[in-house]
């Protein structure tokens, strides 16, 4: 399937850019060279000189400029050739492609598409990353398969009973497909898929964020939002308790297409609890590090049986693969739109609110 060009994509984490740092990365295929100016502005330029193709990344910064390692070309801001040594004339074609970069909610946003359409207030509001009110854990994983893959791990979150038994998983008579899922669509790029355990056994991880060894209720809500970001909103608190006192994350799992077989994902796991505690942060990140090691080994495998095998998947449809197969549809919906009409783009919705979630198993 063809990936939705008119959309911003998640580039990297703001401060990436700090120190005058160079940042070279590929976005739906196209290398990619990215940096902070001296007055603050930042820029996306294609990273590949365009005389002979040396990746400009492999330069030097030179003030606000790139210099390829080659012949000594220099790039500016916008893309436009500045210096060819050895002659004063510079060829009109001598430039690389500016893509519109933005920054918001602590991240940088890349648009791959057409840059007239490129308006900053489709940015996803994602602002659980950077909020007074939610701390996140951060990181990123280098996932050796599609984005599509990914997308359809995170929309089912029955897997985590077998990859995931030592972080977020239960077994035995709890494994997780055992409890219905309900999904909803909730508008042209919007589903969620919202599961209820109560009455659990704490699997480690969230023993450890509760502080409880007991038994506890717990929710997820899978949230999928065209093109690729995912959030697994959950709540966990000891039965008896009430849910208005859960701990709460929303875990914000920002997905990039780099190639048709790879993806950038970035992750900010944001708690609503225990918010100035640097150790629990740490904790967290160490935790989540481990589960979504564990999910890139399932996806890195099932992208190369693919390869030699035949896609697509699932071959064959399970209970726990409606989420998946409607976030399909609705990317596939989009991505045919705007195939009719190039100057189409949708407008992301606030992906959840903040309220507690009306619970069945109160
Ligand atoms: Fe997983």
């Amino acid at each position: 399937m063809s990936w939705l060009k008119n959309a911003w994509y998640v580039a990297g984490f703001q401060n990436e850019l700090d120190d005058a740092k160079v940042v070279a990365r590929t976005f739906l295929g196209v290398p990619v060279v990215m940096m902070r100016h001296s007055d603050g502005r930042i820029t996306a330029l294609e990273d590949m000189c365009p005389h002979r193709l040396m990746p400009l990344s492999a330069g030097k910064r030179v003030g606000d400029e790139l210099e390829c390692a080659y012949h000594g070309m220099r790039f500016g801001v916008t893309g436009i050739c500045t210096l060819a040594p050895g002659q004063t004339h510079i060829p009109t074609q001598a430039c690389v492609r500016n893509y519109p970069l933005v920054q918001r909610h602590g991240l940088l946003w890349i648009w791959m598409g057409k840059p007239e359409l490129a308006a900053p207030e489709l940015v996803p509001d994602i602002r659980w990353n950077d909020h007074p009110a939610w701390t996140p854990s951060r990181g990123y994983h280098h996932v050796e398969a599609s984005f599509q893959l990914s997308v359809d791990n995170l929309m089912d979150l029955g897997h985590e009973s077998w990859v995931h038994l030592r972080t977020i998983g239960q077994d035995d008579e709890e494994v997780i497909p055992n409890y219905p899922v309900k999904v909803t669509v909730k508008g042209e790029g919007l589903l969620h898929a919202h599961r209820e355990m109560p009455n659990i056994d704490a699997p480690p991880f969230f023993a450890m964020l509760l502080e409880h060894q007991g038994k506890i209720n717990r929710w997820q809500t899978a949230v999928g939002l065209a093109p690729s970001i995912c959030m697994t909103d959950f709540g966990v608190y000891p039965v008896g308790s009430s849910p208005d006192g859960a701990y709460r994350s929303h875990v914000l799992h920002l997905l990039t297409p780099e190639t048709e077989k790879t993806t950038h994902y970035f992750w900010s796991v944001a708690r609503n609890k225990r918010l100035g505690d640097e150790a629990l942060t740490q904790a967290v990140c160490k935790a989540i590090e481990q589960t979504f090691d564990e999910d890139a080994v399932v996806l890195k495998i099932q992208q190369s049986q693919m390869e030699k095998f035949g896609g697509p998947v699932p071959r064959v449809a399970l209970k726990v693969d409606e989420a998946p197969i409607r976030a399909r549809r609705m990317l596939e919906a989009l991505v045919k739109k705007e195939s009719e009409d190039p100057n189409f783009v949708y407008r992301p919705q606030l992906m959840i609110d903040d309220t507690t979630p009306e619970l069945a198993m109160v």
